[in-house]
Parts: C-alpha cells; structure tokens; sequence
C-alpha cells in the first residue's frame, strides 16, 4: 500500500458513549486502496507538546460522491494522548499518516465467516463486515460476536444490523445481551455453524482465548493487535511481538501486523510472559 502523510481536516468529533468518541477526517490522498485492520498515526497536538503520534485502527471510509474522502477513526479515551483527541474541534486539522500495517484477508475459498469484538476492539471490524459484504459475502455467513463488561462497551450493534449480520452479544454484567465471555457463543457457534475463518480483535486476554478455540476446531484465525507505538514505520523498535512460528524472532506490530495468523505470534506466554501490557485493536495505551 502506498502510505501519505497529510493534513486532514476535522469534519466531526463526538461522543458516542462514555468516553467513546468517533473523529471524523476529510483528507485528500490515498485512502481508497486501505484495507481492514490497517491504521494510522495521528498527530494529536499541533502545539509543543512532545511528537504526539498515536495508532487508530480505521474504523469506516468516509464516501462523497462516489469516492473515497476520508476516514473515520473509533476511539477510547484513555490517557493523555486520547484525551487531548477529544479536545480538538470539527474545521481543525490533523496530520494523518497512513494507511499502514498489514490486514484481514479472507481466504480464497472462505465462505462462512465469525467476526469477534471486544469492546474498543470493534473498531476495525465494521469496516471489515462492510468490505466482507461489499465484496460478495453472504451476510447471513458472516456472523458478528461482541462483547463488552457492560452494555455502555457494546458498540457499534447498529453498523452490524445495517448490514443485516446476525449479532450476538455478551457482557460481564448481563446488563446487555448474555452474560458470559464473548468467548463463550463462539466455542459453542464454532461447533454447531463452523465457519471457514475467525477474525478477532479485543483485549489480549480474548485474542489468546478465540486463538485456543479456533486452533482446537481447526479453524483459521486472524487476530489484530496492539502494542506500544511510537513511529507506526519499523524505525522504533518499540512494538516487538515474539514470533511463535520462529523462536527467538520478532515481528513488528506496525509492519508485520497489527493483523496476525493467530498461530505466528505469542499473545500470552512465550519468551516475554510480561506482556500483559497490551491492549485492544489499534488503540493508544495513553
Ligand atoms: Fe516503531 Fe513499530 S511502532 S517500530
């Protein structure tokens, strides 16, 4: 993919549940060709603050007469970084870098689909179930599973609806759809409606768990992940993943992922079992 950087301009940026917030870009160049799960790194503050560059998965493509006019960007405020996002105003601008990162592939013979969320997670998965869709999938073959701690952490319900996927939801506290771990419907769909491909984003807890699951059905799956960015371009260093189909090697988040065969990387365990410190989707820790 051919990468820009570039100014955009701010077109919207609103809450839409507790610190949830969607942005809104309206940018020129480049765009068209991005893929789901890649993502970009925005400069969050023009002013004198240290480089403030974090990664957002994309979450839509924003469409004006008939082409590509920009990206809309899902986002959780929390920390420093998200924080001052939520700050900035609709007509300001934003320098964007992106697309970048590798994405979800659907096999060549893959007909059946399960797209698993966990909260903040969902951001890159709408724009993968409407690529999936655009594309020619069935929607009654492509089934969505979100799951949130409360119902305030199930987003994005309606995008999936819109396009007619059958969701089934779950959250820690029973406040909205089962309670249960997401992971839970899709042990259970994994058996009864197998389908030819998982993808999965959410908290790494999740990840490792939907990789288990689909590992012991056989099942073909692809995780996005989160580490620490800080240039989002393999010039950093900071975003080392372990390689689980190479020991002793590492990938990097930012270019050999964020998307992932879940068998090729270590989620939990594995040379550095510290690594509890990641997060969920493209998604700033700050
Ligand atoms: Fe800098 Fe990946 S974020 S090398």
């Amino acid at each position: 993919t051919v990468m820009f950087q570039q100014k955009a301009h701010i077109a919207w940026n609103q809450a839409i549940a507790p610190a949830i917030f969607k942005i809104g870009l309206t940018c020129r160049h480049g765009f068209a060709r991005t893929k789901p799960g890649q993502f970009v790194m925005l400069r969050i503050s023009e002013g004198l603050e240290p480089l403030l560059r974090r990664p957002f998965s994309v979450h839509k493509l924003i469409r004006k007469d008939n082409r590509i006019d920009g990206i809309e960007v899902l986002y959780k405020m929390v920390g420093k970084g998200t924080g001052l996002l939520a700050t900035r105003k609709p007509g300001e601008t934003l320098d964007v870098l992106g697309p970048l990162g590798s994405s979800f592939v659907l096999p060549p013979s893959a007909r059946k689909v399960f797209i698993v969320a966990g909260g903040i997670g969902v951001a890159p998965m709408v724009f993968l179930a409407q690529h999936l869709v655009e594309s020619g999938l069935s929607p009654s073959n492509c089934e969505v599973f979100l799951g949130g701690r409360t119902c305030e952490e199930l987003l994005c319900t309606d995008d999936f609806a819109a396009l007619d996927l059958p969701v089934h939801t779950t959250t820690d506290d029973g406040s909205a759809g089962d309670q249960c771990l997401v992971t839970h419907p899709v042990d259970i769909a994994l058996v009864d409606r197998r389908p030819d491909v998982v993808f999965a984003c959410g908290p790494l807890q999740m990840l490792d768990c939907v990789t288990g699951i689909a590992a012991a059905h056989g099942v073909i799956c692809q995780v996005s992940i989160e580490t620490a960015m800080a240039c989002g371009m393999g010039a950093c260093l900071g975003c080392a993943v372990p390689s689980r189909d190479t020991p002793g090697r590492y990938y990097h988040a930012c270019l050999d992922g964020p998307v992932f065969d879940a068998g090729s990387i270590w989620l939990s365990g594995g040379p550095d079992s510290d690594r509890d410190s990641l997060s969920t989707g493209v998604q700033p820790l700050g």
